[in-house]
């Protein structure tokens, strides 16, 4: 659901915040709202919250639980349309161009000329955070969202290996099943259903098609042969899922493969942050791989911090801050170390990541040169909010409903592109 799709709301939004200049909370305070609230995430925020507290600062914690931030999401366009929107908010992708639009974001200039935001970060990175040419966000890392993660004697009891194509993903899992396991942990959620497929489009029909299809909504490949076999195959994941599934969270799936009742889950890399949490190390504990069929693909999603526009100086002075520590080493390496992502500015020492975010960084790299490097759709990286939330209900209808053809999917796909488009 975009903000702009609600032009009266809109305009009420920025005379609304316009007219705001007190908020309940202190000035030299700063309220963030996120979504980082299982366990691996709460590690990786409470690093700012204490970096910025060292400054003398106050953080005033606004976590809406949900996992993809689609609650948060809604919570934070109530807020600002009723004039009070807090300090920061995570806001990602092109959703930061259409709460630029609106008026109701203040610029970092300012911090990104003292620190040297341009000479720092990927211009893929920087790009994103600009609005009007100007810094107006500032991102905390670099997630991978097409992993694939497995529990090492859940597959060894199996007698599998990991696997590097879905053909494979598929007979390892009926192994895992006949062993008496999950075979794929997943959660039945629209935003998890997408991230899945996701993975399964990059891993079955190729980078060149996913951006024409999910990143350049061209109606030709929404409606092709190709979705139509990705969506099947897709579908067909069901039947290495658990009857659980409905409505669990993320994290509690990743739990499964932890506690060794599954064998693989299909998830970005915040799922890194749950096998860190839970004491467990990458390569010996958990195994990590890019979804089967996508090695050569890495679909990136940056989590960031927006800053809304403020009129009090102590409280723009405590923005400031907080936009500065953001990409401070300390904060980059403390961060994300806990996230499951890599660091956003590429610079930095990296001899205390594991395995699992070295590969994250030499394919990130390996694929920004080759072509392989793809905006995430899943996580609002590729396309605007109501197209996402579009596509999200084609998905997830398609995948829970088995009177759906994978046919009427594509078909369906093609128009929720063109009906969300303006
Ligand atoms: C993503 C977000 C991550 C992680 C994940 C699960 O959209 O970028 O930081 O929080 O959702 O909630």
């Amino acid at each position: 659901m975009s903000i702009l799709r609600l032009p009266s709301l809109r305009r009420s939004a920025l005379s609304l915040a316009l007219m705001a200049a007190a908020t309940s909370v202190h000035a030299s305070d700063v309220e963030v709202l996120h979504w980082w609230t299982s366990g691996g995430e709460a590690r990786a925020a409470n690093v700012l919250k204490e970096l910025l507290e060292a400054e003398g600062y106050g953080w005033e914690d606004f976590a809406v639980a949900g996992g993809g931030g689609e609650t948060a999401m809604t919570v934070l366009k109530s807020r600002a349309m009723s004039g009070n929107p807090p300090s920061a908010a995570q806001i990602k992708g092109p959703e930061i161009q259409e709460w630029g639009e609106l008026g109701l974001l203040g610029d970092l200039d300012e911090v990104a000329e003292q620190e040297g935001w341009n000479d720092l970060l990927p211009e893929v990175i920087a790009d994103i955070m600009r609005h009007d040419g100007q810094y107006v966000a500032v991102p905390a890392n670099v997630h991978r969202v097409n992993w694939l993660w497995a529990n090492p004697e859940v597959l060894e009891t199996a007698g599998v290996e990991m696997p590097t194509t879905l053909d494979e993903l598929f007979s390892a899992g009926e192994a895992i099943r006949e062993a008496g396991f999950v075979p794929l942990a997943h959660g039945g959620q629209d935003w998890q259903d997408a991230t899945v497929f996701e993975s399964v489009v990059l891993g079955s029909q190729g980078v060149d098609f996913y951006r024409q299809s999910l990143v350049e909504l061209d109606p030709d490949a929404l409606g092709s042969e190709q979705m139509v076999d990705a969506l099947e195959t897709f579908k067909r994941l069901r039947e290495l899922m658990d009857e659980g599934m409905p409505g669990r969270d993320w994290n509690i799936a990743t739990n499964m493969v932890i506690e060794g009742d599954a064998g693989f889950q299909l998830m970005g890399d915040w799922a890194k942050g749950e096998f860190t949490a839970a004491g467990l190390t990458a390569g010996e504990d958990y195994l990590c791989a890019a979804a089967p069929g996508s090695e050569d693909a890495f679909s990136f999603n940056v989590d960031s911090l927006a800053m809304f526009r403020v009129s009090d100086d102590d409280e723009r002075s405590a923005q400031q801050a907080l936009a500065r520590l953001v990409l401070e080493p300390t904060f980059q390496e403390a961060f994300n170390l806990a996230k499951g992502s890599i660091p956003a500015r590429p610079d930095l020492d990296m001899s205390a990541f594991d395995s699992c975010a070295e590969q994250s960084l030499a394919d990130f790299k390996r694929t920004a040169e080759e072509g392989g490097l793809v905006p995430s759709m899943s996580h609002g990286m590729a396309v605007r909010a109501d197209v996402q939330g579009a596509i999200f209900d084609v998905v997830t209808n398609y995948f829970n409903d088995a009177s759906m053809s994978a046919e009427q999917a594509a078909e369906r796909l093609v128009s929720a592109a063109q009906a969300a488009s303006f």
